[in-house]
Parts: C-alpha cells; sequence; structure tokens
C-alpha cells in the first residue's frame, strides 16, 4: 500500500514546493530524487560519449547505456535489439511513419482514431497524403471508446497499418489492443501502438500485447524529459529504413556506397541521448520497487474519490467518468478552462487546459477544450479537496459575470 507522506520524500519538488496539488502528471510526471540522482552521476563523474572512445570513462558510459537498454527491454519483455533509444513518442512514432511511406500506395488503408494524440495521427495524415493511401477511423462508441466491434468494421484487405492509442491521454480509455492486434494480423497488417500513457501506469509485454510497434516517453514516468523509447519486431526494425542518418549507426561506407547497422543502432544517429536512458532505467528501476500492484490501486482510490467529489459539484461537465486511466475531463459550464486553470493555479492546483494534444477528442465532445486532471502515485486525498474547493471557488467567482 502507498504511503504518501512517504513517497512524496522521492519527489524533490515537494521540499520547495510543499503545497503543490499537482494533477497534471499525464502531461509531465514529477520527478524522482533517484532519476535525478542517476543523471547527475552520469553528468559529474562521466559526461563523455558512448560506443567510441577506447578509455574507461566511455567504457563505463556505454556500459551504462546499454545495460539501460537491457532494463527497458526487460521491462516490457522485449529484446535488446528491439529497443531504440529516441527522443520520445513522438519522433519514435514519426520514424515509423516516415519508414513506412515506401511501403504504401493508393488505395491502402491506415486504421486510426480519433482519440489519437497528434503525435499518433498526423505522422500518419502525411503519410497518407504522399502516398495515396486512406485514413480510415474506427468508429466510438457513444462514450467515446475504440472497441473491437468499431474495429472490425473498418478492417479490410486493403488495411496495411493500425495506428492506435493504448490509453487516451483526454478520456483515459484503454483499448483492447490485443484482440485488435489479432485480427490486423489476420489481415498481416502492422500495429503500431501508443503507449505514452499507459506505460507510466500499466505493465507493458509485448509478447502478450503482439503488437508490431510500440513506443512511449521517460517524462511521463517520473523520467527525464527528451528520451523515448521506440520498440520494434527485430525483423521488422532490420527491414525498414532510418530515419535519420549520421555517425554510428552505418556499417560501411565508401564514395558510393553506405550500408546500415543493424537495429537499433541503425536508428540511434548520432550521439545518442545517453543521460536520458540512463535516467529512464532509474525510472524503470524506481516503478518497480513499488510495483504497478500498488500504483494501480492507489491511483484508483484517488481517482474515483475526486470523481465522487467532482460529480457532486453543480455545473461541471465530466465528459469520462468511466476512464480506466486515472484522468478527469471535464468543464465548468460557461467558463473557459483557461480562465479555471489559470485561477486554480493561484491555489497551487497544477491541472491543464486545452485540447491536449488531441484536437479530434474535443471535437468528438463537441466542445473547443477542457480541463483535465490527472492522478499518480504522490497525489493524495487532501489535494482532491483542495482541488475541489478551488473549483467551486473558481466556478463561483465567474459566475459573477
Ligand atoms: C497519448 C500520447 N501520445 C503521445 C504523446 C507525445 O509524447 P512526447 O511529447 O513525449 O513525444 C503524448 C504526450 O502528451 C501522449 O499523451
Amino acid at each position: 500500500m502507498i504511503d504518501v507522506h512517504k513517497i512524496r520524500l522521492d519527489f524533490p519538488i515537494y521540499e520547495t514546493h510543499p503545497n503543490l496539488v499537482f494533477f497534471d502528471s499525464a502531461a509531465s510526471s514529477l520527478k524522482v530524487k533517484h532519476v535525478i540522482d542517476k543523471v547527475d552521476y552520469y553528468y559529474q563523474k562521466l559526461g563523455v560519449n558512448v560506443h567510441r572512445g577506447a578509455y574507461d570513462l566511455a567504457y563505463e558510459a556505454t556500459t551504462l547505456y546499454e545495460n539501460a537498454r537491457q532494463n527497458v527491454a526487460r521491462f516490457i519483455h522485449a529484446n535488446e535489439e528491439e529497443i531504440v533509444f529516441t527522443r520520445g513518442t513522438t519522433s519514435a512514432l514519426n520514424t515509423i511513419a516516415s519508414a513506412y511511406i515506401k511501403q504504401l500506395k493508393p488505395g491502402d488503408e491506415i486504421i486510426t482514431s480519433e482519440l489519437e494524440h497528434h503525435s499518433s495521427i498526423i505522422p500518419w495524415m502525411i503519410v497518407a497524403k504522399k502516398t495515396g493511401a486512406k485514413l480510415v477511423y474506427i468508429p466510438l462508441t457513444k462514450e467515446g471508446r475504440i472497441t473491437v466491434e468499431g474495429f472490425r468494421k473498418v478492417l479490410s484487405d486493403r488495411t496495411k497499418i493500425v495506428a492506435i492509442t493504448h490509453v487516451s491521454n483526454v478520456m483515459g480509455y484503454l483499448t483492447p489492443i490485443e484482440e485488435i492486434t489479432k485480427f490486423a494480423h489476420e489481415k498481416n497488417a502492422i500495429v503500431i501502438l501508443d503507449a505514452a500513457q499507459s506505460a507510466p501506469h500499466i505493465k507493458l509485454d509485448v509478447r502478450t500485447l503482439d503488437v508490431d510497434f510500440l513506443a512511449f516517453s521517460g517524462h511521463k514516468m517520473f523520467g527525464p524529459s527528451g528520451v523515448g523509447v521506440l520498440y520494434g519486431k527485430e525483423k521488422l526494425l532490420n527491414q525498414i529504413e532510418p530515419f535519420e542518418y549520421g555517425g554510428e549507426m552505418v556499417d560501411q561506407v565508401s564514395k558510393d556506397f553506405v550500408s546500415f547497422k543493424d537495429a537499433p543502432l541503425r536508428f540511434e544517429a548520432g550521439t545518442p541521448v545517453i543521460s536520458g536512458a540512463i535516467g529512464l532505467s532509474a525510472a524503470i528501476d524506481y516503478i518497480e520497487s513499488i510495483g504497478f500492484e500498488d500504483i494501480h490501486q492507489h491511483t484508483h482510490e484517488i481517482h474515483q474519490y475526486l470523481l465522487k467529489e467532482l460529480e457532486e459539484v453543480e455545473g461541471i461537465t465530466i465528459y469520462n467518468k468511466t476512464a480506466d486511466n486515472p484522468v478527469i475531463a471535464f468543464n465548468i459550464d460557461d467558463v473557459h478552462p483557461h480562465d479555471i486553470a489559470t485561477m486554480l493555479d493561484g491555489s497551487k492546483v497544477s491541472v491543464r487546459a486545452g485540447h491536449h494534444c488531441a484536437q479530434l477528442v474535443s471535437q468528438f465532445l463537441g466542445v473547443q477544450s477542457t480541463l483535465r486532471a490527472s492522478i499518480h502515485i504522490y497525489n493524495s486525498k487532501e489535494d482532491c479537496d483542495i482541488f475541489i474547493q478551488s473549483v467551486i471557488e473558481a466556478r463561483d467567482f465567474f459566475r459573477q459575470f
């Protein structure tokens, strides 16, 4: 069971901001001391490049970097050859989209959904434009969920790609990805999973999910910003073209010939995100020291408490009462979400307001934007009470006008 007071000792931000009420973890989580220490160690004690130098410091940096890759692989049940360090989910998803430009032709179909974050859909919009392939949207349920039934309605022999979110960053709905992948593979389609929101909350197992590619970011799971992971099945990674070209990804070069290393290095051109990978590995260790079971139990309890309290506030619309991830999308009737978020900040309550880089979700809901409160292990019931009080004060303030 999680003791929030103890957990907060792991997050140095609470030393300088003891009254922080942080409900924006879906954007970026707070950072753990253990991660900061590991990143600090790299910069204080090493600071040199990897894979290149034949000296002790370079050897240790390379060992830490490659150990981080092994740790990520173990974390999601992949092989280390299947783990590419990227700048984040966005760059991982763009890498895959750009690789498949070569393989799509007019008439091919790319299945996606209105629940996608822009980074999971815009690359495919561009690919569709460039190749003549067509984007096809899974019909959502009234509530806004992706279902296997909905997916099967749009799956066809023309389907070549399924690019889909594991958990919506606004609605918090979990996609039934295992079944979707099974049906997609029957049509020989490639499945690309955006796991940016699931990785911080759910144990990922790429062998069970059986997706072909998967992406997530360090900064949403207590790790550093500027680092993410692209997982790909080894055979597929070695079949597709790299996104970037440069140092260390090359095997042989002559004046008119170049060949590339095998994955993962063929996708890590130039100096990689060394400190980021080391920090992400430390974040994984931290998550595992707590355990997904306890993380889920705590965040679910806080989520349900906050939801119940918010439901009792008059003048509020909640859009995702049955969310699987601990996130609440809501609005205060007739007040712009940005005004509310700014007022909440006055009470040290951090939430996100806007379209959350998922404008299709706002369009589905028929709103311009929403407020989003997202929860993680450092949130307490006291946070929820302060949040509710601040929401009521903000509502009453704007009602005067
Ligand atoms: C579902 C989802 N996908 C992709 C991203 C993009 O992640 P990043 O900005 O780390 O590349 C986010 C970030 O908000 C997200 O929530």
